[in-house]
């Protein structure tokens, strides 16, 4: 290695993401497409971490001149309890996925539920005045109500298997929401149908979806589910042959997040578009 390559290597500012598994995470391929893309020199690795030791990792980090780091599953509330300073959406979301260290803070945000709202937005999907219905109560659930309330939707319906996690979830956004929260079981929802069902659970994972009634889509409902392949999830596949206007699947969710982590760590907006067509392409020739 030449002295001047290791000079660069050593002086340029360093990011990583934790996670447990962490193998699969494509936030390094992401972070150094943008990176490229605005011409910034930063290093972006990815750390396996243990439940026990994730403190001490980050601590170490942050010491050694870490810059910041993405938080993924299944540190999210870790990284929330560790974090000196936190902001609103972090709050509410109880979890935290950007961590940045600045003058000797560790701060904490999440950036999942804008970068949803901005996937659905760069999809045309109108959420303002809309009908929306989100499956889950889990915590990817919980990082995306705030940023929805704050399109102005005309309701927003938060149906889970297990209702009293809904019902709580309701409870907790309760002063945001001007009424338009309500929550229930799938079956519920009667034939009540939505202009944006958004499926936050993690039943993809294992080949299901929640049972919601064909009459909750319309040919009007655009269908989104946060989990992505290269394939339809059983969840968009279903929504599909029951008619829906549009399915969505979240790889849109998870560079905008990753989007927005950039922006906050480089105070420069990296373009989504580019980045999004050669995962696609990476995707597709992965099957
Ligand atoms: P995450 O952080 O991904 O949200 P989580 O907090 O464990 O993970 O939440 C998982 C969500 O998926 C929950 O809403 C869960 O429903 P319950 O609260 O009733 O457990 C939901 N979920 C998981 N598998 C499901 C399935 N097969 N059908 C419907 N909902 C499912």
């Amino acid at each position: 290695m030449s002295v001047f390559l290791a000079y660069t290597l050593y002086i340029m500012d360093k990011y990583l993401v934790f996670g447990n598994p962490i193998k699969q995470s494509r936030s390094p391929d992401i972070h150094r497409q943008f990176a490229d893309n605005t011409g910034q020199e930063l290093e972006y690795s990815r750390q396996l971490s243990q439940v026990s030791e994730f403190k001490s990792d980050v601590k170490k980090f942050f010491a050694e001149g870490g810059k910041g780091a993405n938080v993924t599953a299944p540190f999210k509330e870790q990284a929330l309890l560790l974090s000196d300073e936190l902001t609103d959406r972090a709050k509410l979301a109880e979890a935290v996925n950007t961590l940045s260290f600045n003058n000797g803070k560790i701060y904490g945000d999440n950036t999942d539920g804008i970068g949803l709202v901005q996937d659905l937005l760069r999809h045309s999907v109108p959420l303002k005045n809309s009908k929306i219905l989100i499956l889950g109560a889990g915590g990817a659930a919980k990082g995306v109500i705030l940023p929805i309330l704050e399109q102005a939707p005309a309701k927003v319906v938060i149906a889970n298997r297990t209702v009293s996690k809904a019902d709580k979830i309701c409870e907790q956004f309760e002063v945001f929401s001007e009424n338009k929260l309500k929550a229930c079981g799938f079956d519920e929802l009667n034939n009540e149908s939505f202009d944006v069902i958004i499926n936050a659970t993690s039943a993809s994972l294992t080949g299901q979806f929640p049972s919601i009634a064909q009459s909750n889509i319309t040919s009007q409902t655009v269908c989104y589910d946060m989990v992505y392949g290269a394939q339809l999830s059983p969840f968009l596949l279903w929504a599909k042959q029951q008619g829906a206007a549009q399915v969505i699947d979240g790889l849109g969710m998870l560079v905008g997040q990753a989007a927005e982590s950039f922006t906050i760590w480089r105070k420069v907006k990296p373009n989504i578009e580019s980045v999004l067509k050669i995962l696609r392409a990476e995707m597709a020739a992965e099957i």
